[in-house]
Order: structure tokens, then C-alpha cells, then sequence
């Protein structure tokens, strides 16, 4: 099994969807664990329970910080603890666009409304208000506009003819709990989810012109050019020949360009079986920091070196706009 996928949880309050993830990592086959319970309020009353079940905690008051200075000091903990993501529970303060900006893709939240409507405040009487049937949650990646990042989950919750919004954020919570460690569950395996790579990485290879998918030794491949006379410029490959990795298979100028990136980089590259002969590299994608945009230019790279001429030109072309 994947190792553990490390989490640091920041919250203001009583810190119940932080015990509901606690308490799911504990749950047996969990993918991620939690290493950091950090908070910007000493008396938060989440802090006494991760303390009481053995969790790190870290408390650093924004009182008479800047925005930046405090988002500084809570990531300083964040990195000590080696968290992969960080999970936002109940956690009042408005993070710089900075600090969202280094953690984009591994920092998530959870909101009380069905995203997108209700974002900032007053979710639960705002929906009451407007006559709606359904209150809600959403489970969403931050991103800097407030609360309008993707979304990655979500649950309904009924609301009653004489509803309060106390009633409803009482029962919201309850639905909060079931869905917070579950989308969170989800959304740090996928990088171990071979399907997920593949589709990534498929989306990419096809949006380069003159592009089809053909397998080849029992991995998908993609080619350029016709159906008859393309050349392979990229294989996924999901564990093949042994390997432990989910990787893309790209071509390199060669053998010189190949062992110094392995030799360089390790975790991000290795010479496969059978093709690393050829000056194939692997690119790792089954990693926590992989970087999509290299990977799509490995992707536009490989492209090039066997596309026609005819098709470079006009991509040389394009590029110059
Ligand atoms: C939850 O309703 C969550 O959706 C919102 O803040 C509340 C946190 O509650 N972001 P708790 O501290 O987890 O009990």
C-alpha cells in the first residue's frame, strides 16, 4: 500500500471536522494521516482533543501580525511537520494570496453551503431565506478568490418548512463529518490512482495536433501523425516490466541527457526497461509534487522530436502569438 498521505489540519473553533478526520485516519486502510493540528486561537477546543489523542499542536495567535508574518509562521509548522496538505476546519482567517499561491492543489476546505451559492458568511440563513429545499456542504481546493476553488465534493441536507439556522448548521455539521474525510480520502490517493494519471496525461497528449492513441506491448501510447505511418512520441505505463512507478514515457536527446537527469533528480525520473535503451526517460507521476506543467512540456518535447515538419512549422508558428 501507498505510503500515507501526510496532513496538517488548521482550525479556529471547536474543531469537530478536525475529530472527524482524526478519527477516520485512525479507521483502518486510511490514505492519509494526520501530523499537525494548528491553530491561530490558543482556546480553540479542538486543540485539547488532537492533544489528548497525541497529535502535534501548534498555536500562533494573528494578533498583532500581518496577514503575510502569520501565514509564515503557521506554514513554518506545517513544513516541520512534513505535511504533504494542508486541511482547513473551521479555520477564520482569510489566508494570503501568497501562502494559497505555494500550496495550490494541497490545500482544501470545507464551506456550508452547496458551492457555488454562498460563499463568505451566514451560509445556513441566507439558504432558508432564499426558500431553497437543500442546505448543504462543499469540499473545495482553495485557490485565492474566497471559496472559489474547485469543487470536490459535495452533500445536500434537507431543509425542514420552519427551519433555523442553527437547526440547519446543527445537521449540516453532521453531513460535514461523513464528507470531509471521505473527499479528503480521495483526493490524496488519486495521485495514486492510475486511472486518474492516465486520464490526465491523456487529456494532454491528444490536445497536440495530428494525435491518436495506440497501445503497444500492453501500454496505452500515443502517436503523431496518420493512423498508418505515425510514430510514437509517449507511452504510459502503470507498473509495467516491473517498475514500482506510474509513469510517462518520453524521448530524450539520449543516453547523456537521460542518466543526468535520473542521477539529478531521482524522485522525479528513472530509466525504464526496454526503452530507457533508446534514451526513453520516465517521468514519475505517482509522486506528491509532481508538476503537471512539466509533464505537459516532456509531453510537447517528445511530440516534436517525431512529428513532421509540416506539423512543427505550424506549431513554431502558433507559438510565436
Ligand atoms: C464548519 O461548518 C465548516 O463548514 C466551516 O466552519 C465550521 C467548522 O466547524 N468552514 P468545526 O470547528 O469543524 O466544528
Amino acid at each position: 500500500m501507498a505510503e500515507k498521505a501526510k496532513i496538517a489540519v488548521f482550525i479556529s473553533g471547536t474543531g469537530t471536522n478536525m475529530a472527524a478526520l482524526l478519527y477516520a485516519s485512525r479507521l483502518p486502510g486510511s490514505a492519509f494521516e494526520i501530523v499537525l493540528v494548528a491553530s491561530n486561537k490558543a482556546n480553540a477546543e479542538g486543540l485539547k482533543l488532537a492533544e489528548l489523542e497525541g497529535i502535534s499542536t501548534f498555536v500562533h495567535s494573528h494578533k498583532g501580525h500581518s496577514r503575510e508574518s502569520h501565514d509564515l509562521a503557521m506554514e513554518k509548522a506545517v513544513r516541520k511537520a512534513n505535511a504533504d496538505y494542508i486541511v482547513l476546519a473551521g479555520y477564520m482567517r482569510i489566508l494570503s494570496d501568497e501562502f494559497v499561491t505555494r500550496w495550490l492543489g494541497r490545500l482544501i476546505n470545507i464551506h456550508p453551503s452547496l458551492l457555488p451559492k454562498y460563499k463568505g458568511l451566514e451560509t445556513h440563513a441566507r439558504a432558508i431565506d432564499a426558500g431553497d429545499s437543500h442546505g448543504g456542504a462543499s469540499v473545495h481546493l482553495v485557490v485565492p478568490e474566497l471559496d472559489a476553488g474547485e469543487v470536490l465534493a459535495q452533500v445536500e441536507v434537507q431543509i425542514a418548512p420552519n427551519d433555523t439556522p442553527d437547526a440547519l448548521a446543527e445537521r449540516v455539521k453532521i453531513a460535514e463529518h461523513q464528507l470531509y474525510p471521505r473527499a479528503v480520502s480521495d483526493y490524496v490517493s488519486r495521485g495514486n490512482d492510475p486511472a486518474h494519471l492516465f486520464e490526465r496525461v491523456r487529456t494532454l497528449a491528444l490536445a497536440l495536433p495530428e494525435t491518436h492513441e495506440r497501445e503497444s506491448h500492453g501500454s496505452p501510447g500515443f502517436r503523431v501523425g496518420s493512423e498508418k505511418t505515425g510514430k510514437y512520441f509517449a507511452y504510459f505505463s502503470d507498473r509495467h516490466h516491473g517498475s514500482e512507478h506510474i509513469a510517462l514515457l518520453v524521448k530524450t536527446s539520449g543516453m547523456d541527457e537521460l542518466m543526468d537527469l535520473v542521477e539529478a533528480q531521482p524522485e522525479a525520473y528513472y530509466k525504464p526497461a526496454f526503452y530507457g535503451a533508446s534514451g526513453w526517460v520516465g517521468v514519475i507521476l505517482n509522486r506528491v509534487d509532481i508538476d503537471w506543467d512539466s509533464v505537459s512540456e516532456w509531453l510537447t518535447r517528445s511530440w516534436r522530436s517525431v512529428a513532421p515538419a509540416r506539423l512543427t512549422k505550424l506549431q513554431d508558428a502558433a507559438d510565436m502569438f
